[in-house]
């Protein structure tokens, strides 16, 4: 059952089943995968729904299909086992996999607590397997972009990050176990953020302060986030994550302020005209702006250019560069980025900044961290 790395580094495919047939896998892992077609190979897939299976089969060609995981994973002997079930549910079937010979990718969020997480990162051990994350968004073209300018001679240093986020609730996207968690906000579209923070500041925050008000009481989960990052010398970064407003939706706006320029990226697509006058040149301007997925602008003043751009689903050609990297790893024998170790970090932050909404004091990350090793 354990395939061993030479036999890996040799092969033409690797082999990939998936436990969930869900929207993740729909709509994010089956068209990275397709990206990845000359590398991968998705032989079986797996749900307890059996609609998710008939359309996995049907519309998804995936022609061996189960109701469960342990006998897809006898019967197809993949290599990497892709985890996109409800959150709940990711520990035990990754150690299952695990435990079975198999690398793991997992849905973010890894785990519901940081010793469960830190259950797994000794599984992988003990087991020789590694396991990834799917917190992809820093392989988006937009992130990827604006790393590549920090510490450039046009940006110089990162010295503060902006987030934001305004997003509409509604009864399809509360449907089902996301309506069920009181941690919903932070947990589940928070970490995307706290790993992008990690990502551009190449360090980790030392304090985290977080507020949660909660203006409509009838609400059940946390619908505004308002967090600060603070790093040991001195940057910062503050993050807004607000599902109660009725204006615009924009997915996730970062603005990153460098000692030189600052770069401003979007996810989203827009098509947007602008005009109107720079009053402190008293010059007109006008500007057309067409971006599908996204958008990374470098911005100096009232000067700016686009600098990167995703296609229509930057979520799905950015999890397939980071499952690129993953099977690259694990055929070379290397330890991949973004590993269940390397994610207990952000994991971490997402757990302080409710700890710290609910105590209303700001978390010190290393007693944090020192709590749970
Ligand atoms: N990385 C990203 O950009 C991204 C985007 C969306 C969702 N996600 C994550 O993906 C995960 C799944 O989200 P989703 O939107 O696909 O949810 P979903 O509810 O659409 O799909 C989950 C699937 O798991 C199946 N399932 C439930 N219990 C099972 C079991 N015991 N065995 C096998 N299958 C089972 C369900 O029937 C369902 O089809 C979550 O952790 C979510 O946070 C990540």
């Amino acid at each position: 059952m354990i395939s061993n790395l030479n036999a890996l580094k040799n092969k033409d495919s690797i082999r990939v089943a998936i436990i969930g047939l869900g929207a993740v896998t729909r709509n994010i892992h089956l068209p990275a995968y397709s990206i990845l077609a000359k590398k991968i190979k998705v032989v079986g897939g797996c749900d307890t729904d059996v609609e998710a299976r008939k359309t996995a089969r049907e519309k998804f060609g995936i022609t061996e299909v189960f109701d469960n995981p342990l006998k897809m994973i006898e019967s197809t002997v993949p290599d990497i086992v892709s985890v996109c079930t409800p959150p709940f549910l990711h520990v035990e079937q990754t150690l299952m996999a695990l435990e079975n010979g198999c690398h793991v990718f997992c849905e973010k969020p890894l785990a519901e607590s940081l010793p469960r997480a830190v259950q797994i990162v000794k599984a992988a051990e003990e087991f020789g397997r590694q396991v990834v994350v799917n917190n992809q968004f820093p392989y988006m073209n937009i992130h990827l972009g604006a790393k590549r300018m920090i510490g450039s001679p046009e940006f110089g240093r990162l010295l503060f990050l902006q987030a934001w986020q305004t997003f509409h609730p509604t009864h399809d996207t509360e449907a089902g176990w996301r309506g069920e968690l009181q941690q919903r906000l932070c947990f589940e579209f928070g970490i995307h953020v706290f790993e992008l923070a990690r990502y551009f500041f190449e360090a980790e925050p030392v304090l985290i302060s977080a507020q949660m008000p909660q203006p409509q009481p009838d609400k059940f989960s946390d619908t505004l986030n308002l967090i600060t990052l603070e790093f040991a010398d001195g940057r910062a970064a503050s993050i807004i994550l607000n599902r109660l407003s009725k204006g615009p939706e924009r997915y996730l706006d970062m603005r990153l302020d460098g000692e030189l320029a600052s770069v401003h990226t979007s996810i989203g697509g827009s098509v947007g005209i602008k005009a109107g006058i720079h009053t402190r040149e008293k010059r007109p301007f006008l500007g057309i702006d067409f971006v599908k997925g996204g958008s990374a602008v470098l911005q100096k003043g009232n000067k700016s250019k686009i600098i990167a751009k995703d296609g229509i689903n930057p979520f799905a050609s950015s999890t397939a560069h980071h499952f690129g990297n993953f099977i690259k790893a694990i055929q070379e024998g290397e330890t991949p980025p973004a590993t269940a170790q390397d994610n207990l970090k952000t994991l971490a932050l997402v757990f302080a900044a409710y700890e710290s909404a609910k105590s209303r004091c700001a978390v010190k990350m290393d007693e944090y961290l020192g709590n749970i090793q």
